[in-house]
């Protein structure tokens, strides 16, 4: 969702700022602005639409401030409260124009303290709930911009990361997070500030992650680390360990694109020294239970939205099978607030690619304060839920930028088979079992690679339906949750309106809607249950639905009598998902550019959802 950036250093910074407002466009959103801090006075350009406009105001401006400043800070807006123009795009200033501040998360008492400051003569002018916090922070500032700061984050509820500056102390940049991430990066004679990696990277790797409730004070001296109190508090710097040009699309024409294709290799990162031939099981050094502890698991319970959720109910589906342990999957939201039964040996797992999606994070919280064991299934290196869950596991994608989820989802699963492998090993799997599943698990990115390369003529199935406004996914049991997968993809990025069904749910009020322009990919794998799928394949064809089948190598024949098919690998039926989820990524790619959709940044989507 929104991103915020700041600068302090020696260099130009209305540059450094549009710069990392560009790199961190994937997340989602639809206005921005920056300001500047230059000679005791605070310059400003915001616009409603994209980085490019801003750009273009940046440029065309003769303003000193901005044309100078070595201290200044931005932002995406994603709106939330009120339309996406210029008086709502941050930076927001307060009514004396001498206080600046981005902001990121949502203000609950909002109107309240909106209220509040009426009272006493400060009016707001945006429909926006950030403004409140800046007003407050220059009602409240008595000389001092962290004390100001503090003093007005303890009178609001709800969720930020700011930063802020006054231009009565122009040497000093405040930065404070409660619920939205905050990564300082610590360069050389400049210190950046991001809610994203990405807008650091090209800087300096050395990052310092904000907790909740920490607030940073930047100036000449360097950063100071305080909590709200202003005691002193310390936080070690890390190295982020992003590859030169990995947040780059590079030659292709989306990110969607470059990260479908850099699945083999990310696969190959999730596997890396995690299998152990010699044991027949996985060695996830996050999940470091003892075989005794593993023992006393009585439950998994997944969590997760999304493509994350997808990912874990083939999770759920291997935990079960595999390791005999019972297990759920739950959307997220709906886990935090239905006050769910969680037991001592219940082990709840948190997957999230950003590590920072609201309901997932909240119901991280939630399942440890009933006394689960908690482990988090994250990417995103030292974000939220990777740090609060501790025992966590890293999938080691890479950055995913397009906001669809392409590799994050294949790593996912390979992450969750390694998981569903290790708790099998402790239990009823023999090793020779667990042995043949390494060595699946290990060929997954050749699998991959293998769909890769058909690529054209998935493009050919693509765009004979490319004009379609209706479509159908089908699958059974392992291929259930890719079949909800392929539709998600579609939907988010070409508009056309698909769902994803079980097969055998078909016949109990969606086969209605099917007729000649409504195609099905029904998920025709060989898996258990394939036979059934078929017949529901048939079943639309007879209501002359237009039927894509996906077909196991070697398996052809099954798709006789349907209009076209696309062949995936044959692999066992936990192994299936992998391969065949990647053949309609490409193919929900391949008719969204058909029809010339804005891939990587789709309409009202955001990369990293960190409101509920
Ligand atoms: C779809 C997609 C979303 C995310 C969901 C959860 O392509 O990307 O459905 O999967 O918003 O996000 P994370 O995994 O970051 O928690």
């Amino acid at each position: 969702m929104c991103g915020i950036v700041g600068y302090f250093g020696k260099r130009k910074a209305s540059e450094i700022l549009v710069d990392g407002l560009r790199r961190m466009e994937y997340r989602g959103y639809d206005s921005a602005g920056i300001a500047c801090l230059f000679d005791g006075q605070i310059g400003l350009v915001k616009n409603a639409g994209k980085i490019k406009d801003l750009r273009a105001g940046v440029n065309a401006s003769t303003d000193a401030s901005i044309l100078n400043a070595t201290l200044g800070i931005g932002h995406t807006r994603w709106a939330t409260h009120g339309p996406p123009n210029e008086l709502n795009a941050h930076p927001h200033l307060d009514a004396s124009g001498h206080f600046a501040m981005v902001h990121n998360g949502i203000i609950e008492n909002y109107k309240e303290v909106r209220n509040g400051l009426a009272q006493h003569g400060v009016e707001c002018i945006s429909d926006t709930d950030s403004e409140v916090l800046i007003q407050l922070i220059g009602y409240c500032y008595q000389g001092n911009l962290e004390d100001a700061v503090s003093e007005a984050l303890k009178k609001i509820k709800g969720t930020y990361g700011i930063v802020v500056m006054t231009d009565h102390e122009p040497g000093k940049l405040v930065t404070a997070r409660c619920g939205s991430p905050i990564v300082l990066g610590i360069g050389k004679d400049e210190t950046l500030v991001a809610s994203d990696a990405s807008a650091i990277i090209p800087h300096t790797r050395d990052a310092v992650y904000l907790e909740d409730f920490d607030m940073a004070v930047i100036t000449d001296d360097g950063v100071e680390m305080l909590d709200l109190q202003h005691a002193p508090i310390n936080r070690e710097v890390t190295a982020m360990d992003w590859e030169e040009g990995a947040a780059e699309k590079g030659d292709y024409a989306h990110f969607m694109l470059k990260e479908m294709f850099e699945q083999p290799d990310a696969i190959g990162n999730a596997i890396r020294g995690r299998l152990d031939f010699d044991m027949g099981t996985a060695v996830l050094s996050g999940l470091d239970f003892s075989p005794r502890e593993t023992a006393l698991i009585g439950r998994v319970l997944v969590v997760g939205c999304g493509t994350s959720m997808h990912a874990g109910m083939v999770g759920e589906y291997a935990i079960e099978e595999m390791a005999g342990i019972p297990s759920e999957v739950e959307q997220a939201a709906e886990f935090r607030y239905r006050n769910p039964i969680i037991t001592p040996t219940d082990l709840v797992v948190a997957i999230s690619q950003s590590g920072e999606t609201a309901d997932t994070l909240a119901a991280v919280r939630e399942a440890k304060h009933k006394g689960a064991i908690v482990s988090g299934l994250c990417n995103v290196v030292g974000s939220t839920i990777a740090r609060e869950t501790g025992r966590g596991v890293y999938l080691h994608a890479g950055p995913e930028i397009g906001v669809a989820s392409t590799k994050a989802f294949t790593c996912q699963v390979s992450v969750m088979l390694m998981m569903a492998l290790k708790l099998a090993r402790t239990r009823r799997m023999p090793r020779h079992e667990g042995e043949e599943l390494c060595g699946w698990i290990e060929r997954m990115p050749e699998l991959v690679e293998k769909v890769l390369t058909q690529n054209d003529a998935i493009k050919a199935v693509a765009q004979k339906y490319a004009q379609c406004e209706d479509t159908f996914f089908i699958g059974r049991g392992y291929l259930f949750p890719v079949a909800l997968e392929g539709a998600l993809k579609l939907k988010e990025i070409s508009y056309i309106h698909a769902e994803g069904y079980h097969a055998a749910e078909l016949k109990h009020g969606p086969i209605a809607l099917l007729q000649e322009n409504t195609p099905v990919v029904a998920l025709l794998n060989n898996i258990p249950g394939k036979d059934k799928t078929l017949g529901n394949a048939e079943e639309c064809k007879a209501r002359n639905a237009p039927v894509i089948a996906v077909v196991s190598e070697g398996d052809e024949g099954v798709a006789d009598g349907f209009d076209d098919v696309i062949v995936v690998p044959d692999c066992p039926p936990c192994i299936t998902p992998v391969p065949t989820v990647v053949a309609l990524q490409l193919l929900a790619y391949h008719i969204a550019a058909a029809r010339g959709c804005e891939i990587d940044q789709p309409r009202n989507l955001a990369k990293s959802v960190t409101v509920e």
